[in-house]
């Protein structure tokens, strides 16, 4: 499999209860590396731009609200297969759905609040990662 990179937000939810470096420890003991890290507070508009996928759906005003309600850390994770191996360290979108030991199940207090964005695909990785880096913020 191939050196992939992929974006990830902690968010505010786990911002809020200083769950950050117990999330990046699960990213690391899956084997992913964090090779790029800022800690933002995004404005609603931001957020919105950044869910535009997500706009007809009817949890996307409150979506925006909640992602801007507080600081995020965004984040670029590299390793093999990294998006897909990152969707498995984070467990389903509804923590009730959530493997056990995975950061959902651990941590995630609804399916609207639930600690970590993760990209889905190669295309949206990329787009998500320009979004919010530079290249020379991608240290590998
Ligand atoms: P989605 O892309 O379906 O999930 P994932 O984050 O696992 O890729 O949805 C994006 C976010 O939208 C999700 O993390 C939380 C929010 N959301 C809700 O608030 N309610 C919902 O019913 C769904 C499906 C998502």
């Amino acid at each position: 499999m191939a050196l992939e990179r992929t974006f990830s937000i902690i968010k505010p939810d786990a911002t809020r209860r200083n769950l950050t470096g117990k999330i990046n420890a699960k990213f690391e003991e899956a084997g992913l590396r964090i090779v790029a890290q800022k800690r933002i507070h995004m404005t609603k508009a931001q957020a919105g731009k950044f869910y535009e996928v997500h706009a007809a759906r009817p949890f996307y005003d409150e979506l925006c609200e909640f992602m801007a309600s507080a600081p995020v850390v965004v984040q670029v994770l590299e390793g093999e297969g990294a998006i897909a191996k990152n969707r498995e360290v984070m467990g389903a979108t509804n923590p009730a759905d959530a493997a056990p030991g995975t950061i959902r199940a651990e941590f995630a207090e609804s399916v609207g609040e639930n600690s970590v964005h993760g990209s889905d695909a190669p295309e949206t990785a990329a787009v998500e990662i320009a979004y919010f880096f530079s290249g020379l913020e991608l240290v590998g």
